[in-house]
């Protein structure tokens, strides 16, 4: 394997017994286990910092700023943005593609325009458009997706001719199958056709090294819990010069320059998106799980993640398991279903042993109901997973197929 097995001694949750075992967790897709520094980072802002972001004109008000802007210029940093003000914090992955949603459509989307988004979609990045859409008396169209679980870019280009696309809206990583979609081909497709993009890069921000300012893209959407940083936060990133013409996206204290009963005016962005008191401890805590990250090499994590995802396959096709989709790229993410057991049923036998996994439509019910699936158990790989935690999995299979059989 090619990270230490040291790096697991630093998540204090990995450290428990769950039913009388170790604790196994396999599912980083949904959230990731947060290491020490992270969780010390965050209640050391409440130790030392608390504060109001941006209002205090005291020591204290300062210190929280300073984490809080702090952590902006490094997550920009970090994904290769070319100015902090396209970073606008929010409080998850979800927000930030709803805040893109609203906004953006507010200026740009009219009646009987089309916003496509692939079939293997995130509910996150298909309900907001759909809201968006209704809003405006636009459609949104799904791009279909192959047996491979890809986006077939054949039909997505004829969609690009047939259809007048105004917005393409894909996820970076399928959560539901680990595939790692060809975003930057995606995206160049889509801006010749005249589109503007958006990408969910909930799953990317650990797995897959981004520099947005490269990519012919609009919007790059993140959560900083399935990158070993708190819950509570994410982040939008949004070119410069495609941010300053939107409007807000709600309103309140702190995103304002004047505010009176005849004319209100809001502040540039990113302010302009930040209504009302922000998360400066979560801020904290994303920025050390950052460098966390950093340390590590995102490629180094990806390469971990490979090969304990393909010893894992291979384990679980051994044991009578089917693998769901073949992308030609692939994240540490395997769906899986086992003839005659179902997922829910299967997790109950890996809880048993102390073993976490996923099981269901993992929000994309598009997805499962195309692959003709009620749904799957997955297993989402991370930095503190070895191939040693996928033999509890066999072992829990052997226990169903006992019973099932
Ligand atoms: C691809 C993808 N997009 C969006 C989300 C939503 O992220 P959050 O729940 O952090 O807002 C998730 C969460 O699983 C996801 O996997």
């Amino acid at each position: 394997m090619s990270l230490p097995s040291s790096i697991r001694c630093q998540f204090p949750a990995l450290q428990q017994e769950v039913n009388g075992r170790p604790l196994v967790y396999l599912d980083s897709a949904a959230t990731s286990q947060k290491p020490q520094r992270v969780i010390d980072a965050v209640s050391n802002f409440y130790e030392t910092s608390c504060a109001n972001v941006n209002r205090g004109a005291y020591e204290l008000g300062r210190r929280s700023t300073n984490l809080y802007e702090g952590a902006r210029t490094l997550l920009q940093e970090f994904i290769g943005a070319e100015h902090s003000e396209e970073i606008i914090f929010t409080k998850g992955c979800t927000e930030a593609i709803n805040l893109a949603a609203n906004s953006w459509s507010a200026e740009y989307l009219e009646y009987e325009d089309v916003i496509l988004v692939s079939e293997m979609e995130h509910h996150a990045n298909i309900v907001p458009w759909q809201m968006a859409a209704e809003r405006h008396g636009a459609r949104v169209i799904p791009i279909p997706v192959t047996f491979d679980c890809e986006i077939d870019l054949d039909q997505f280009e004829s969609l690009l001719r047939e259809e007048p696309v105004k917005m393409v809206a894909v996820k970076h990583i399928c959560n539901a199958t680990g595939t790692i979609n060809p975003i930057e081909q995606i995206a160049t497709m889509a801006k010749e056709a005249g589109s503007a993009v958006m990408i969910d890069g909930a799953q990317g921000l650990a797995h897959q090294r981004v520099s947005v300012k490269d990519l012919p893209i609009d919007f790059y959407a993140m959560a900083s819990h399935k990158a070993y940083g708190p819950m509570g936060i994410g982040a939008l990133y949004g070119k410069r010069e495609v941010l300053r013409e939107l409007p807000p996206y709600q309103g309140g204290g702190d995103m304002i320059r004047a505010v009176s009963f005849e004319d209100t005016t809001y502040r540039k962005p990113p302010g302009r998106f930040e209504a009302g008191t922000q998360n400066p401890a979560d801020a904290a805590g994303f920025a050390e799980a950052l460098r966390f990250i950093s340390e590590v090499g995102v490629e180094a994590l990806h390469q971990h993640e490979t090969e304990i995802r393909i010893a894992a396959e291979k384990m679980l096709q051994d044991a009578g398991a089917d693998i769901v989709g073949s992308p030609k790229e692939k994240a540490g993410i395997i769906s899986f279903v086992l003839p005659r057991i179902h997922p829910h049923d299967f997790s109950t036998f890996s809880d048993q042993l102390g073993a976490a996994i996923r099981t269901g439509h993992h929000c994309c019910m598009p997805l499962m109901s195309s692959l003709g699936l009620p749904g799957t158990a997955r297993v989402s790989l991370a930095a503190y997973n070895s191939i040693e935690d996928l033999n509890v999995l066999i072992e829990a299979i052997e226990s169903a197929r006992r019973i099932f059989a």
